[in-house]
C-alpha cells in the first residue's frame, strides 16, 4: 500500500471505488503533486496511465496472444522509450536506423542478428544492441521471442518501406 502521506481518500471522496491500491496511488500523487486539481475525472487527465505502468507483466502471457510474425506490439513505454515484443520466423530485410540504436533481447529460442560483414547468434537470454547508421537484419530459423528496447518512433523496417513495415503500432 502507497497510501501513507495525508489524509485516506475515503474520507475525502467516499463516493469512489477505493479497493484498488493503484487508485489510492494515483489520488496520493495527485493531491500531492496536482494540488490544485481535485476530483476522480482529474486523475487520468493529468497523470501518466498509471494504472498500465503499476502492473507487472507476464512475457509468456503476452507473447501467447501474437499470432503473426515479424509484427511487433508496444508492451509498455517509460521515458519516451518502448518495450516491444515481437516473434520472429524466417528472415527480415536488410536495413538501418538513422538516428536509434535498437536492443533485441531474446526471451524464447535463438536468433542470428546478420550485419554485412559478419553475423551473430543470439541466444535466449542474451541482448544484442545495435548501433544506429549499421545495417542489419533479423534471421530466425525456428520460432524466436524477442523483447525490443528502443523510441516509440522507430519504425521496425527502418529506412527500407516494404511489406514487413508496420508504421502503428498495437498494445499487447
Ligand atoms: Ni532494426
Amino acid at each position: 500500500m502507497i497510501v501513507g502521506i495525508g489524509d485516506k481518500p475515503d474520507s475525502a471522496e467516499p463516493q469512489r471505488n477505493h479497493d484498488s491500491s493503484i487508485t489510492q496511488a494515483a489520488w496520493v500523487i495527485q493531491t500531492h503533486f496536482f494540488p490544485a486539481v481535485s476530483g476522480s475525472a482529474r486523475i487520468s487527465a493529468h497523470l501518466p496511465d498509471i494504472q498500465f505502468l503499476m502492473h507487472k507483466v507476464n512475457l509468456a502471457e503476452k507473447f501467447s496472444k501474437i499470432a503473426e510474425y515479424w509484427k511487433p506490439y508496444i508492451a509498455a513505454e517509460l521515458n519516451g522509450q518502448c518495450i516491444k515484443l515481437d516473434k520472429l520466423k524466417g528472415e527480415f530485410v536488410f536495413h538501418h536506423h538513422e538516428h536509434e540504436d535498437e536492443m533485441f533481447l531474446v526471451v524464447k529460442g535463438r536468433f542470428r542478428m546478420e550485419f554485412r560483414d559478419r553475423h551473430e547468434w543470439v541466444e535466449e537470454g542474451e541482448f544484442i544492441v545495435v548501433s544506429r547508421g549499421v545495417e542489419h537484419r533479423s534471421v530466425a530459423d525456428e520460432e524466436c521471442w524477442i523483447l525490443l528496447f528502443e523510441p516509440a518512433s522507430t519504425l521496425n523496417t527502418g529506412n527500407v518501406v516494404n511489406e514487413r513495415t508496420v508504421a502503428q503500432l498495437e498494445r499487447v
